[in-house]
């Protein structure tokens, strides 16, 4: 097996997932002020150290992605991609600068950063990362998403992948549909397909070494603001084919991001899909705010209680890593 085989797997199976810290101080700063916590380098680095010291990492995390301002914070004299690795886990980094309008289709996003990118890799290596992150977003709307926004967005992802992986780190490749709007879940199926097909026409061309990424989808929803109601049964399902025919079969592992799921539908969604899962793929989770969003509520309003804010994580990050198995149940979610 390849090394960048290795480091997908170690991060993505076996009942761990991933820990998505990486929000960028903008989102970050969203996040603690609707808490009514202020926002600076000190108060990020509190939250986030909590969650990396609790003992939830060493069983279900395998790997945590970073954001350029943490990945050189140092915490107690010891620096955070040290403390990530001793709990086990592996550090991994964003790196894509963040989506910008894409011109010619001004109410899209293209996503930035390949301007430099391979020294910035080069850089992220030595300070211990050892897996990437870019995300591309899609609105899904009456003309959207575009096929300019499309191809784009593939081919951005695809270089990225390639300069991830030709500096040993493992690319993971996110191409998000968003839940967005009132769309059905059969709308976001054909859409991600479509998504997901052109992603991976774009990753073969660039001759992308697929037993070495992990992929972060959406799971097939419908929209934020649809009347739509679906069981879990039939997100799965749909979820799984939608995968099935337009992923190939080298890629190891799927970590589905949350989205703006809550905490305890993403871990039901995920849970259903494991138990069914009729793939060849590892599933997991590459969650944020569905990991994170009940403990920085709690640690908000008691940050000096680091246990009981690391209590609150741990119970989320082994729900999570119970439904990465299949093995979730309501009553233990109640426990
Ligand atoms: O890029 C998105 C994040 O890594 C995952 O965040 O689970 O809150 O959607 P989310």
């Amino acid at each position: 097996m390849s090394e960048l085989n290795n480091i997908a797997l170690k991060i993505s199976s076996n009942g761990k997932g991933i820990l998505a810290a990486d929000e960028s101080t903008s989102t970050m700063t969203k996040r603690l002020q609707s808490v009514g916590v202020e926002s600076s380098s000190e108060s990020r680095l509190k939250f986030r150290h909590t969650l990396f010291s609790s003992e939830s990492m060493k069983k279900c995390i395998g790997g945590v992605i970073l954001y350029d301002e943490t990945i050189r914070q140092l915490y107690n004299s010891k620096n955070i991609p040290e403390i990530i690795l001793a709990t086990g886990a592996l550090p991994g980094i964003k790196v894509d600068t963040g989506a910008k309008i894409l011109a010619n289709s001004s109410e899209e996003k293209i996503t930035e950063g390949l301007d430099g990118l391979r020294e910035r890799l080069k850089e992220y290596y030595k300070l211990g990362a050892r897996f990437t992150k870019w995300r591309g977003v899609y609105i899904i709307s009456k003309n959207y998403p575009s096929e300019l926004a499309k191809t784009s967005n593939a081919h951005a992802l695809a270089r990225y992948s390639a300069l991830a992986q030709e500096c040993g780190m493992v690319p993971i490749v996110e191409p998000e549909v968003l839940m967005d709007g009132n769309h059905t879940a059969e709308d976001c199926m054909s859409i991600t397909a479509d998504v997901l097909k052109k992603c991976f026409d774009e990753l073969i061309q660039s001759k992308i070494d697929l037993k070495g990424i992990v992929l972060k989808p959406n799971m097939i929803l419908p929209g934020s603001n649809s009347k739509q109601k679906i069981s879990t049964q039939e997100i799965a399902e749909m979820t799984l084919e939608c995968l099935k025919k337009n992923v190939p079969k080298d890629v190891p592992s799927v970590a589905f991001l949350s989205g703006g799921q809550s905490e305890e539908e993403a871990t039901k969604n995920l849970n259903t899909i494991s138990k069914i899962n009729n793939t060849n793929f590892s599933m997991t989770f590459s969650y944020g705010r569905a990991l994170q969003q009940s403990a920085l509520k709690y640690w908000s309003k008691n940050q000096d209680d680091i246990e009981g804010t690391q209590k609150i994580f741990d119970h989320r990050a082994n729900m999570c890593s119970l439904a990465s198995k299949g093995k979730w149940t309501e009553d233990i979610e109640k426990k």
